[in-house]
């Protein structure tokens, strides 16, 4: 065997047990450095190769090619060996992995009827009124001309709040309907009065598909001198027009309400809801504010007239979206929600 042969192999050994050696990841460099660098021990014998008679040329050549790809193969082993042992597959942040995006939330459909609905009130100068979610039984019945013998009163459909009752207004209660908001509004302030309520209501409701323990409506109160029903009429029809549809037929059927004389329950029709075979919506109530809401509120008889109305928004929405659940719009599931943004 020829020396430069016996060198190789040699180095070869020598190499192999090195980088079998290593035990750090910048030891193996310097090892890689010393046998394969361009200054390392195979560059050293390739220099030789020179030297080396013709016919024994493509041999060592051979050899030196076989012990280059055999360290190098060692090398990575052994590197990989490392990382992994290391517990680290590299570095620690893949720059290469695409940005994770903020994905921006928007609101919730019902928040967004009344939005729009609030809107639209503004235009026409109302102002948006607020009142709490527990009342008192004077505010929710009493005071809205709901005498104590009134069905709404009923242990059956009210939520009532274990609180000792207040001296004169009786029991506390989840709000049955926004309409308290009117008498609030009222005894805070004095006649031209434009407000719309957005709110939150409950009432002791088994829930299903079409009904919940929660809903919203969203009350309207509009007083002052010389009000009429065609004030009324013409609002809630501008209104739902604007909402909904230019071409949306209104219409309004005589009924009871309380606070109201006379009472209405407002009826739509529009193409969108005939489509889905519904030709009249029963969806509000209004009327002209009773004289005695007025009296509760220590108005001077006679002075105003006024007109108020109530509507319920889940069941709009529902129409609307054609949402056949009601429950949707508090279960908080983001695969529901995501589809109105
Ligand atoms: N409060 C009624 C309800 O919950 C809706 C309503 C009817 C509101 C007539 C009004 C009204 O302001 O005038 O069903």
């Amino acid at each position: 065997m020829d020396d430069l042969e016996q060198q190789l192999e040699t180095l070869h050994h020598e190499a192999q047990t090195a980088i079998q050696g290593c035990v750090s990841l910048a030891d193996l460099d310097q090892v890689k450095g010393r046998f394969l660098g361009r200054k390392g021990g195979l560059s050293a014998a390739m220099e030789q190769l020179k030297n080396v008679p013709r016919e024994d040329k493509p041999r060592i050549g051979k050899l030196v090619n076989k012990v280059k790809q055999s360290l190098t193969g060692a090398i990575a082993d052994r590197r990989e060996a490392l990382e992994s042992a290391a517990g680290s597959g590299g570095p620690a942040i893949d720059t290469t992995l695409p940005g994770r995006r903020h994905r921006l939330g928007h609101r919730h459909p019902l928040t967004q009827i009344f939005e729009r609905t609030v809107a639209i009130f503004r235009r026409m100068g109302f102002a948006v009124a607020d009142g709490p979610e527990v009342e008192d039984e004077w505010y929710c019945f009493d005071a809205l001309n709901t005498p104590a013998d009134h069905p709404a009163r009923d242990i059956q459909d009210t939520l009532y709040v274990d609180l000792p009752p207040h001296a004169e207004h009786g029991r506390y209660l989840l709000r049955t309907h926004t309409s308290p908001v009117q008498i609030r509004v009222m005894q805070q302030q004095q006649p031209p009065i434009r407000i719309v309520a957005p709110g939150r209501v409950f009432r002791r409701d088994t829930p299903d598909a079409t009904h919940s323990p929660t809903f919203h409506q969203i009350e309207g109160l509009y007083v002052d001198k010389n009000v009429t029903v065609a004030d009324l009429k013409g609002t809630v029809e501008f209104f739902f027009r604007e909402l909904l549809d230019p071409d949306v037929r209104v219409r309004f059927r005589p009924h009871f309400f309380p606070y109201t004389e006379p009472s209405f329950e407002i009826d739509l029709s529009t193409a969108h809801f005939r489509a889905r075979g519904k030709e009249w919506i029963e969806l509000a109530g209004c009327g002209m504010v009773d004289p005695n809401v007025f009296k509760a509120v220590g108005y001077p008889d006679d002075a105003y007239t006024g007109w108020a109305f109530g509507f319920g928004i889940d069941r709009l929405a529902m129409i609307m979206y054609g949402i056949t659940d009601i429950r949707l719009f508090t279960e908080n599931d983001v695969k529901f929600l995501e589809q109105f943004s």
